[in-house]
């Protein structure tokens, strides 16, 4: 039971799953795994220093030497070592601090006006066709354009790197099948040999972007090559889908709550508050895991060294002990910013400040220049766990019931 993302009816609606989990008590455990949508030991377990992000080190010999077979350095994926995510200070604190500089608020600030830009050029495109794929169409190429700014990507390499981009997403989902493993796979290792071009390329003649400016950091020459990777790597797999499926996820609240939006119409200061209680109530990432370092305790539940907890963000988000009425969508709530949606502790998302900017920007200047969008049809939803968002979205912008 506290696996409860190996449920289908997880991907559609998690919501119930978690109340059940919440009656049965603050850690369930299931075997060899714990599992938690209580908020504060959420936070006591993402910010305990007897908790480890990586299982790697945990994992029995044999299943090491299985992963060592089947990943090799040029398929590691945004999940394996050497990625920030999933190693421990004081490794960690050295990688965070060289990124940690590309992401400071005046940096974050700076990229407002490219973000309003690119959101009016993606709306000036869609002039004339009254129906489209909010997904594709809008809530993902605001983000592929920040990213591949963030990672110095040429014009004509974009599309192709955003594209491996999805498949560094895919990694994040425990469980992959063996088809999805392949294909991302394939995929990692394009992409590997492509960042050794692009780093070479950037070496040479530096831009003004996120791995130009480690490049150049003195406390960076020592970094391997699949350090910097790992780097790459990650901004892309963690930037990317989570901030598509926050617009996506946005779209949907909204439409389905008429009564907000025409509120936020009226009170466009509003936004920035709403998309912290988009995060809150309809997490684009759901879950995390962390290890057990040693035997400890949570919430008076023993966790022996080496033992999972699975963090479940986005059931933390509705504790009712913490968030009044926790289902209901309230974009004028006054603790929606108390959410674990961007983690908590030493892997506090980095890219948060720049998510609920391009967030902000992307609703606003869609609802400005379509107040009548409305979603039509069929959504889908994507089959990921981890990641929770839409595959597609279709809307019309003459809908207005
Ligand atoms: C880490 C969520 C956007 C870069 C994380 C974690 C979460 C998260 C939950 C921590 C996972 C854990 O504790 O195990 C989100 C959400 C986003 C978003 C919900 C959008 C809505 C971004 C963006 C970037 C980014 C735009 C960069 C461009 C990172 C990095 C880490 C991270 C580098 C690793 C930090 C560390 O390990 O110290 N994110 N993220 N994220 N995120 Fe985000």
């Amino acid at each position: 039971m506290a696996g409860l993302a190996t449920d289908p009816a997880y991907y559609d609606d998690p919501y119930p799953s978690y109340e059940r989990l919440r009656e049965r008590g603050r850690v369930v455990r299931n075997g060899f795994v714990a599992g938690t949508v209580d908020h504060a030991v959420a936070n006591a377990v993402l910010r305990s220093d007897q908790f480890s992000s990586s299982a790697l080190g945990e994992l029995p010999g044999p299943l090491q030497r299985l992963h060592a077979r089947v990943r090799d350095e040029d398929t590691l994926s945004p999940v394996d070592p050497p990625s920030m995510l999933v190693v421990d200070p004081p490794v960690h604190t050295r990688y965070r601090r060289l990124v940690a500089r590309a992401f400071t608020a005046r940096k974050v600030g700076r990229m407002a006006d490219r973000v309003e830009s690119v959101a009016a050029r993606l709306l000036d495109d869609l002039d004339g066709e009254p129906t489209f794929d909010l997904v594709g169409r809008y809530a993902s190429q605001l983000p592929v354009a920040v990213i591949a700014d963030l990672l110095g990507v040429p014009d004509d390499e974009r599309a192709q790197v955003l594209g491996w981009g999805n498949h560094a997403a895919v990694t994040l989902d425990p469980g992959l099948t063996w088809a999805q493993y392949r294909s991302s796979s394939a995929a990692l290792r394009e992409m590997h040999a492509w960042f050794d071009g692009h780093l070479d390329r950037l070496r040479r003649d530096p831009g003004n972007d996120l791995l130009s400016q480690v490049l150049a950091d003195p406390e960076a020459a020592d970094l391997t090559r699949m350090e910097l990777h790992g780097i790459g790597l990650l901004v892309l797999g963690a930037g990317f889908e989570t901030t598509v499926n926050l617009i996506g996820n946005a779209v949907a609240l909204l439409d389905a709550h008429p009564d907000q939006l025409a509120w936020l119409e009226d009170n466009p200061d509003g936004w920035a508050n709403a998309v912290e209680e988009v995060l809150r109530v309809d997490s684009p990432v759901q879950l995390t895991v962390r290890f057990a370092t040693q035997d400890t305790e949570v919430a008076d539940e023993a966790v022996r060294a080496g033992e999972g907890v699975l963090v479940y963000l986005g059931g933390a988000n509705r504790d009712p002990g913490v968030f009044s009425d926790p289902g209901t969508f309230d974009v004028r709530r006054d603790n929606a910013g108390e959410h674990v949606a961007f983690s908590a502790g030493i892997h506090f998302c980095l890219g948060a400040s720049l998510a609920r900017l391009e967030a902000a920007v992307a609703l606003r200047a869609l609802y400005e220049r379509h107040p009548d969008l409305r979603v039509v049809g069929r959504p889908e939803r994507r089959t990921t766990r981890v990641l929770r968002g839409f595959e597609y979205l279709p809307v019309s912008t003459l809908a207005r019931v």
